[in-house]
Formats: C-alpha cells, sequence, structure tokens
C-alpha cells in the first residue's frame, strides 16, 4: 500500500508496506544523488533504519516504527496472545530506544501497544488489528500535514522569502510534510513563495533533501550555509522563519534539529516572525519545559569528516547535540493541525 505525498506533478513515497507487511523505505542517506528503496522485514532493522537516518523527521520516525512492530510480528500471527503481547513488548522496548528526542516515535509506540493490549483473541486477531493502526497513524499524520498547511497558509504572503532549516517536508513525514506544508499549498494556488534553504550541518537535511523535494517541486529555493542566516536577516532579505519540532513542552519551548535556537535569536533581533509547524503527535504535555527534553548526541565522526573523508584533524574533540532547545518566547506562534496557537499545551 503506498498514500503518495504528491505536489508540483512529483510523488515524493518515504515509506509504504510491502505487500507481505514488511516495511519499503527510501532511503534518506543516498539522497539527492539516488532514490533507493529498501524493504525492512524485521523491527530490528526499522530501529537501526531510523538510528541510522535512514528514515528520519519526527513525524515518519513514529510512523515507521508503527509499521516495524507489525513487520516483526508476522511470524507469530499463528501463535498464542501471550507470546505475541511479550514479543510485540520487546519490539517496542528496541524500537523506543532508537533516537530519544523525537517525542513522536514513543507517542506512535504507545498507542500501537495499547491497541495491542486492548484487542481480543489471539495473535492473529491482534496483528491484523496493529497493521490497521499503523495505517491509521500514518494515514492521520498525512491528514495532518495537510491542516497544518491551511493554517499555515495566512502566514505567507504573495512575494513571501522563507527561511527554513533542516527538512519538514515530504521526507519528513506522511504527507506534505509540516513546516513545508504551507510553502508547498502555497505553491499550488499560485502565491510566489521562494525559500532559503540552511543547508544544515553536519547531515546536511537542508542541501540534500529540502533543496531536492522544493526543486522537485518546481519551488523556487536558495539554497545558503547556515551561517549566512544572519547576513540575511540583516538585509531584510527573509520575511518569515519557518521550522519544525520534534518535540513540544507544555510552556511551548521545543527541540529541533541544532540551529533551530539561533535562528529564533536572529530572528527576534531583526523583528522576523518566527514559526514552529508540528502535528499534535510532536506534543509532549508531559514535560514542563524544555529542560526536560531528551537531547540526542551524535558521533563525533559526522562533524570531523563529510563523506566519508577527514574534514578535522585526527584525534581533535568535537561535540555533536543533533537538537537543540528554543525557549517559547521566541516563538510568534505554533502552526499546528488544530490551528496557530500559542502555550501552554494540555494533551
Ligand atoms: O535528525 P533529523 O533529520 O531526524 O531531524 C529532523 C528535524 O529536526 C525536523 O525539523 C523535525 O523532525 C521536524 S520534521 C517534520
Amino acid at each position: 500500500m503506498r498514500l503518495n505525498a504528491t505536489f508540483g506533478g512529483v510523488s515524493v513515497q518515504a515509506i509504504s508496506w510491502t505487500a507481505s507487511g514488511a516495511v519499503r523505505v527510501l532511503d534518506q542517506r543516498a539522497l539527492p544523488e539516488a532514490q533507493i528503496e529498501r524493504d525492512l522485514e524485521s523491527a530490528e532493522a526499522v530501529a537501526d533504519a531510523i538510528r541510522h537516518l535512514e528514515v528520519r523527521g519526527a513525524p515518519l520516525i513514529g510512523i515507521a516504527a508503527a509499521m516495524g512492530l507489525v513487520a516483526g510480528t508476522r511470524e507469530l500471527r499463528g501463535g498464542a496472545r501471550e507470546a505475541f503481547l511479550a514479543r510485540l513488548a520487546r519490539l517496542v522496548d528496541i524500537l523506543g530506544a532508537a533516537r530519544p528526542t523525537a517525542v513522536n516515535l514513543r507517542w506512535a509506540l504507545d498507542r500501537m501497544a495499547r491497541v495491542a493490549t486492548s484487542t481480543a483473541g489471539d495473535g492473529s486477531a491482534i496483528w491484523e488489528r496493529l497493521h490497521a493502526e499503523a495505517t491509521a497513524i500514518w494515514e492521520e499524520d498525512r491528514a495532518m500535514c495537510r491542516r497544518i498547511g491551511e493554517h499555515g497558509l495566512t502566514v505567507l504572503n504573495d512575494g513571501a522569502n522563507i527561511l527554513t532549516h533542516c527538512n519538514t517536508g515530504a521526507l519528513a513525514t506522511g504527507g506534505i510534510g509540516t513546516a513545508l506544508a504551507p510553502i508547498y499549498l502555497a505553491h499550488e494556488q499560485g502565491r510566489r513563495v521562494h525559500v532559503f534553504v540552511d543547508e544544515t550541518r553536519p547531515l546536511l537535511q537542508g542541501s540534500r533533501l529540502t533543496a531536492w523535494e522544493l526543486l522537485h517541486a518546481g519551488i523556487s529555493c536558495t539554497l545558503i550555509t547556515d551561517a549566512a542566516a544572519a547576513t540575511l536577516m540583516r538585509q531584510a532579505k527573509v520575511d518569515v522563519v519557518l521550522v519544525g519540532a520534534d518535540r513540544i513542552c507544555a510552556n511551548g519551548d521545543f527541540a529541533n534539529k541544532i540551529g533551530t535556537y539561533g535562528l529564533a535569536v536572529l530572528a527576534r533581533h531583526h523583528g522576523v516572525p518566527f514559526y514552529c509547524a508540528a502535528p499534535w503527535s510532536t506534543v509532549d504535555a508531559t514535560l514542563a519545559d524544555g529542560d526536560l527534553i531528551p537531547i540526542e548526541q551524535r558521533p563525533p565522526a559526522e562533524v570531523t569528516s563529510l563523506a566519508g573523508r577527514p574534514t578535522a584533524p585526527a584525534g581533535v574533540a568535537a561535540l555533536n547535540p543533533a537538537f537543540d532547545v528554543t525557549p517559547a518566547r521566541y516563538v510568534t506562534g505554533f502552526i499546528t493541525d488544530r490551528g496557530i496557537v500559542q502555550p501552554p499545551f494540555g494533551s
């Protein structure tokens, strides 16, 4: 089954089911050079793909994990309820440990686990129900993206110059994205929009993925180094900043790709509106503020090398936090599937 995100005559298929219930992903490590699809036959393979950023972006990680539970329990379909639920609990732990920051991962796994335990019957009945639930999580995300896009349209005037960070589009979600969704819809409606794309060091999700998506959709964009954002704002070339989120706390502090906090401070300094776009599945109302968000620390080698070649002297120490926390006070508004809202957030 395939749910295409189609825009500008181009369809991006970040994830889909195979006929046998495995998870087919577009390997995002290979983009933009090659479009390679991989079939992940087990939950462990899905966890590895999440850990290695073959599949990435907060909403897509949640969808992939839900589908991974289905792929990983196929063999237990004929078995007893207790054995099925015990294996499922183990797989929930494995997938839940793949990456720590995006709450969508835990949200999707908890939802799947609840559905499993509340479904009567043997392994086969539970598996069928899980397959339907994973598909529902995916379809709901697609619908949420669309609604985020519709609400976000109100902040994009004709001729708007938007600055964005990391990748928040069809490659990061089950639909047309979060922060990119209003841009896709504005373009679809014939509004002239132009996007400055931060390359997003160190793994270049902006240049490898966002620029690729926007070009394919025929949307005008310009790639910049992350460090160029300040100059562009000083030159009044940016009308609005749109970013995504991996976790939004009850008070509105949120985690997103490293570099987001700096953009928020710059935007405030230069009087540029700064919006965070995310589905409600990214809100973690159990965390009071951003200091409580677990921040993923990735291997230093991602900072000291590029495409397998050293870019720093051997032995130098390097820090590689994958995300930072932006305090709520810098956010003009949160563009969600429920509208453009302000904290505090409940469930
Ligand atoms: O490390 P990544 O590529 O998974 O980080 C992704 C981001 O930070 C995105 O901005 C966020 O997940 C929102 S995606 C709609």
